[in-house]
């Protein structure tokens, strides 16, 4: 097999696995048809996905019907069905992803002692056993295999290599580790891919991968620290739906390593301009809005108020934006008038809707606007023309 992550440029690639329609559609109140996870499917391949975790085909009829229409109607990217560490499990994602052209299986079992003791009730070595006869049926069913050990970063490092190992020798092609309630630092997440990858004996033949919850609000920072720890795989959704507090975001990983290639010589195969477009997709799929403040794809991701921000963005707008709106798909930086904003924003504001105002004019029209501001929490556009109109018609009197 050729390795998916060398690249013909300087920068090494990490894999974006997206799981939108399996761990972002697990998330209360994100439930998306059919039609919906079609559409959304087509959008992650247009985008450059590398791989997209369809669904849980044994979750539900409809969860497999549309796993197997993605697999039938991509040609791209690869296609992923989940299963858990159940024989009637694997069976069925390999029956969903089969006429995939790129076909995974995604296969999972606890390894930390909280869910072998609370939730699985089995020991270590039966679930090292579990590991074996499960990764050993899925890659009797498809080449591409996916091994995650759920809630890696609460099990002993030691039980974990072996884990690791196992699943390796039994066949997974890629090892995914996750923060599955979201409790790792950015530090220890990636000291914990280090030690894995060098203590187990055969790690160079599985490519691994970081999977982020986002309960600490670290989901992102704890995926870039995960490829500082060898990690060439992030899992993802598109604005970081995903159970309880989310998943890592996937428009925020791919950004980063973009604006920060200096510091992260990393590349995704990701169309960034794309993104806006793919995260109002999903949002509008799911019902499920988009915080205003919301990195990169947030209604106010390129909205400046204050004066300050807004003269500086008049004169250059590097001085306070650190990538353009277009490099992520937003038509324009906007200018929002409230009233923390200066009169360089308000003569460039009255400029835009077609206004030329003297200076006294202008200084009698930004009073009225200021004071306006102080009640009205938003001033629309309308605002000002009644208020410009209002200045004229007074000034002629
Ligand atoms: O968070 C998690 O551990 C998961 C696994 C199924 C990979 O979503
Ligand atoms: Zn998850």
């Amino acid at each position: 097999m050729t390795n998916p992550t060398q690249t013909s440029s300087s920068k090494e690639r990490v894999l974006i696995f997206d799981t939108t329609l399996r761990d972002g559609e697990q998330c209360p109140g994100a439930t998306m048809t059919f039609e919906e996870k079609l559409e959304v499917a087509e959008a992650l391949d247009a985008m450059g996905v590398d791989i997209i975790e369809a669904g849980f085909p044994i979750a539900s009829e409809g969860d497999f019907e549309a796993v197997s229409e993605i697999a039938r109607r991509l040609k791209r990217a690869t296609v992923a069905g989940l299963a858990r560490a159940i024989s009637a499990d694997i069976a069925r994602a390999g029956e969903a992803v089969r006429h995939a052209v790129k076909p995974r299986i995604h296969t999972f079992v606890s390894t930390s002692p909280i869910h072998l003791e609370h939730q699985m009730r089995k020991s270590q070595e039966d679930v090292l056993q579990i590991i074996t006869a499960t990764v050993t049926q899925a890659r009797n069913l498809v080449e591409d295999v996916e091994w995650s050990g759920m809630d890696a970063t609460r099990t002993p490092i030691d039980y974990l290599c072996r884990a690791v190992e196992t699943a390796i020798k039994a066949g997974a092609t890629t090892i995914n580790l996750p923060d599955t309630v979201g409790y790792a630092t950015p530090d220890e997440y990636r000291a914990m891919f280090k030690a894995v990858r060098e203590r187990v004996p055969n790690a160079d033949k599985a490519i691994f991968s970081a999977h982020c919850h986002n309960d600490l609000g670290l989901a992102v920072a704890n995926s870039l620290a995960a490829i500082e720890g060898g990690v060439r795989q992030v899992e993802c959704t598109i604005n970081g739906i995903g159970e309880r507090a989310g998943n890592a975001a996937l428009e925020e990983i791919v950004m980063a390593l973009r604006v920060r290639g200096d510091v992260m010589p990393y590349d995704t195969g990701i169309d960034a301009t794309q993104l806006m477009r793919v995260s109002k997709a999903v949002s509008s799929a799911c019902s499920f809005p988009v915080q205003y403040n919301k990195a990169i794809v947030g209604r106010n991701a390129f909205a400046h108020e204050s004066g300050i921000h807004q003269d500086g963005m008049l004169k250059n707008n590097t001085t306070y934006e650190i990538m353009t709106p277009a490099s992520v798909g937003v038509t324009k930086t906007s200018l929002v008038m409230g009233k923390h904003s200066g009169r360089a924003a308000f003569r460039s504001k009255l400029k835009e809707m077609g206004y030329e105002l003297g200076d006294n004019q202008l200084e009698d029209a930004f009073t009225r606007f200021k004071a306006l501001a102080d009640r009205k929490k938003h001033v629309y556009d309308e605002d000002i023309e009644a208020l410009v109109d209002e200045n004229i018609a007074t000034a002629n009197d």
